[in-house]
């Protein structure tokens, strides 16, 4: 399988430490792009008409995206204990833990194109601020939910892990652990797994 990439995407991330932690990063052979919004890559948007990453292609041509579509179909591809709990409590838990942590990494990103990409000209304060509103609530929000992780990696837990990482990776100055108590001792724990370690975005 191939997987339009690009490395310090938090969305590509989350797909490889879910294939990871699934057993099937060896069957995923990622192709990188310095894409933007406004550099599009043509082979990716032959394969996903939304020009974005994550897009998994599987050998037989056909193409899943977004990353929620992905991690559920690599989900199906394993035989180890699942990432998408199959039915009950724990599954609407762990789907609204990853839509708050991919709506926290949607806001972010936008950011990070807003302050790095736009030009200065252009820059629009009040969309910006209201970005980091967005990422603020839902590191709020976060730090409730924390409560109930325990030890479970599930497709929740293991999104809010990369969220995290993301605002660590993009945002340092943000320091949310300092206002966060429970995130912040959870956290570091999650990202001494072997799968955080091995996908650690490179510097810049
Ligand atoms: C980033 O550089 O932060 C980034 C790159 C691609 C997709 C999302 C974020």
């Amino acid at each position: 399988m191939k997987l339009h990439a690009s490395p310090p995407s938090p969305f590509v991330r989350k797909v490889m430490v879910m294939a990871i932690e699934t057993g099937l990063d060896d069957r995923i052979e990622p192709v990188f792009h310095a894409l933007t919004p406004v550099a599009p890559v043509k082979a990716l948007n032959r394969d996903n008409p939304v020009g974005k990453i994550p897009c998994l292609v599987l050998d037989d041509g056909q193409a899943f995206y977004d990353s929620r579509v992905i991690c559920e179909y690599l989900d199906s591809l394993h035989d180890g204990p699942k990432m998408f709990p199959a039915d009950g409590a724990a599954r609407w838990t762990a789907l609204r833990r990853q839509a708050l942590a991919d709506g926290l990494m949607d806001a972010a990103v936008l950011r990070r194109y807003e302050t790095v990409l736009r030009p200065e000209e252009l820059r629009w304060e009040e969309w910006n601020r209201n970005q980091g509103l967005k990422v603020q609530r839902c590191i709020d929000a976060l730090e409730t939910e924390v409560e109930g992780f325990g030890d479970v990696l599930d497709i929740g837990t293991l999104s809010a892990g990369v969220a995290l990482s993301y605002l660590d990776f993009r945002f340092p100055k943000m320091r949310w652990a300092a206002t966060h108590p429970k995130l912040a001792n959870w956290h570091p724990v999650f990202t001494m797994r072997d799968s955080m370690t091995r996908t650690e975005p490179p510097a810049g």
